[in-house]
């Protein structure tokens, strides 16, 4: 038998502590650095707004490759999106507690990927104890419980095979066996019209295809009207079909809408339906005193997906996915694996694999541990509370200017807002051509602005969209992210060869309707 090898002089300088601690120590530094940087706003735009070709070129060039890992770090923090900049107010995704950054340094170095109890011990005795706690806090009933998983887009796809799996068990089917095919008939989920599209791409992926989500009609400020689903759900019984369950947005990616739980919770009560919530932005509103009102009926659902990485200040990806009963965790999967277990079908709490898409996973819960031991939940209020009067603050700011209008008034800390085409133009033009100067002014000031706006579109019209996702924005960052697109607008109407001069007829429609609200 041939001797083994020693081991190789790069691998000992490879697993070197010494060495270790002085990367460490570096990368602390960077990001301190950084840290402090983008807090002071020191760089001239908060993302630096290469085009995809720019970046690639960047990267084919760079020297950082050969440098080794602080060259590289360095540019990394340089030229990525700078969401501790106050400035930023793009996606929903956190700025995240810096105490929790820390924390990824350790589990990465532990890389406990858990699945199995064995390759996780503390991890998934944290996780099991703080879904519980963390559950009763959303307002879920004593006894729920849940799992972590890398995603609201991951989670709602879980709890929606819980949900399946619960309408199969009632039937007395196998639906773990059988697939859809136990089905005798079609099943549907019932979700709003302004619902994120991941709902309807689990349905899709669980084999029932696009007639699988029936959107419900959302009323003015989009939320899900209770009449409408109450229509949709006799038809669906009338068609023959079988709803799976009613999906409540806490809130709505687009505009931050939040459905009427407790109308939705009543009719799934009277027709025995799973009533899912995907809070994975908002229902964070449960943890603050002022903002509960927003998920009222959120007791009565059966199961709850909350993104922690998008407004709980925690890395992404780090999403709960709750059940009001902790045993129904388990609904989802009964998957035989005999290197890993020995019973599929055994309750075990401590094998998260069990409940869990994913096999290997990160070590979740000791970022949401960390953040319990350093601050308490309290932080999560303080976030919450902040950053939804932000989005009151910017709501306030646009309807006191003149010549720019709001979707409809936040109700969390997504606001949608456009140089209002009544107000800017005396030609009537059509809607998709004021479209395109919306557009046109989000990718000027992507390229010419000092921070990070983005857009969406409902109701055929486009609009610039803010998420204030970093408490440490003021309204100062505010006023001048609105003088920036005021101060672009002129030039950008102009480009587009569209008139913008006043016309007196449209401005005493404007100042009479503006009196009007202010009446009201
Ligand atoms: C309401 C809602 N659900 C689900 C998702 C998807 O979450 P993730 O990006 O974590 O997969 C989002 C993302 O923005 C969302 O806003």
């Amino acid at each position: 038998m041939p001797a083994l090898p020693p081991v190789s002089d790069a691998l000992k300088r490879a697993f070197d502590p010494a060495r270790f601690a002085e990367a460490a120590a570096e990368a602390s530094e960077a990001l301190s650095g950084h840290l402090e940087r983008a807090q002071r706003k020191h760089a001239t735009s908060s993302y630096p707004a290469p085009s995809p070709e720019q970046e690639r070129a960047h990267w084919q060039n760079e020297t950082s490759w050969m440098t080794g890992r602080k060259g590289m770090h360095d540019q990394v923090i340089a030229r990525s999106n700078h969401l501790h900049d106050p400035r930023y107010m793009g996606h929903q995704v956190s700025a995240v507690l810096p105490e929790a950054a820390t924390t990824g340094m350790v589990t990465d170095m532990l890389n406990n990927g858990q699945a199995i109890y064995e390759m996780g011990p503390s991890n998934a005795a944290q996780e099991d104890l703080l879904m519980s706690e963390i559950g009763e806090q959303l307002g879920l009933p004593l006894g729920c419980g849940g799992v972590l998983c890398h995603g609201g887009t991951l989670g709602n796809l879980v709890a929606l095979m819980a949900a399946q799996r619960k309408v199969a068990r009632d039937m007395g089917l196998d639906s773990w066996q059988d697939g859809v095919r136990a089905f005798p008939t079609p099943l549907v989920v019932l979700v709003s019209a302004k619902a994120h599209y991941c709902i309807d791409r689990a349905m899709r992926t669980m084999g029932w295809g696009g007639d699988g989500t029936v959107l419900v009609q959302t009323n003015e400020k989009h939320q899900m009207c209770v009449d409408d689903l109450q229509a949709q759900i006799k038809r669906v019984h009338d068609e023959g079909k079988r709803v799976l369950a009613v999906v409540g947005s806490s809130c709505t990616t687009s505009a931050g809408a939040y459905d009427p739980l407790e109308g939705l919770a009543s009719a799934c009560k009277e027709y025995g339906i799973w009533f899912h919530v995907d809070g994975a932005h908002g229902a964070s509103a449960a943890f603050s005193d002022a903002h509960r009102h927003l998920v009222k009926g959120i007791e009565h659902a059966d199961s709850v997906v909350l993104d922690f990485h998008k407004t709980c200040g925690i890395p992404a990806l780090c999403t709960g996915v709750f059940y009001a009963r902790h045993a129904e965790s388990f609904l989802p999967f009964s998957q035989h694996a005999e290197y890993l277990w020995d019973d599929a079908d055994d309750l075990d709490w401590w094998d998260t694999g069990k409940r869990t898409f994913e096999c290997t996973k990160r070590m979740l819960s000791t970022r949401l541990a960390a953040i319990k031991a350093e601050f308490g939940w309290s932080i999560w209020a303080e976030l919450v509370d902040r950053m939804w009067a932000l989005g009151q603050a910017l709501a306030t700011l646009i309807e006191g200017r003149n010549g720019w209008e709001l979707a409809m008034a936040p109700q969390a800390n997504i606001v949608c807002f456009r140089p209002s085409p009544r107000e800017h133009l005396r030609e009537h033009l059509h809607a998709d051509r004021w479209n395109e100067v919306v557009k046109t002014l989000r990718k000027r000031h992507l390229a010419e602005g000092s921070g990070y706006v983005v857009q969406t579109e409902f109701g055929g019209n486009v609009w610039l969209r803010c998420t204030l996702m970093n408490p440490l924005t003021e309204e100062a960052d505010l006023v001048h992210m609105l003088d920036e697109f005021e101060s672009l607008l002129p030039s950008v109407l102009k480009s587009m060869a569209v008139k913008n001069e006043a016309d007196p007829r449209m401005e005493m429609e404007a100042k009479a309707r503006r009196q009007g609200e202010e009446q009201n």
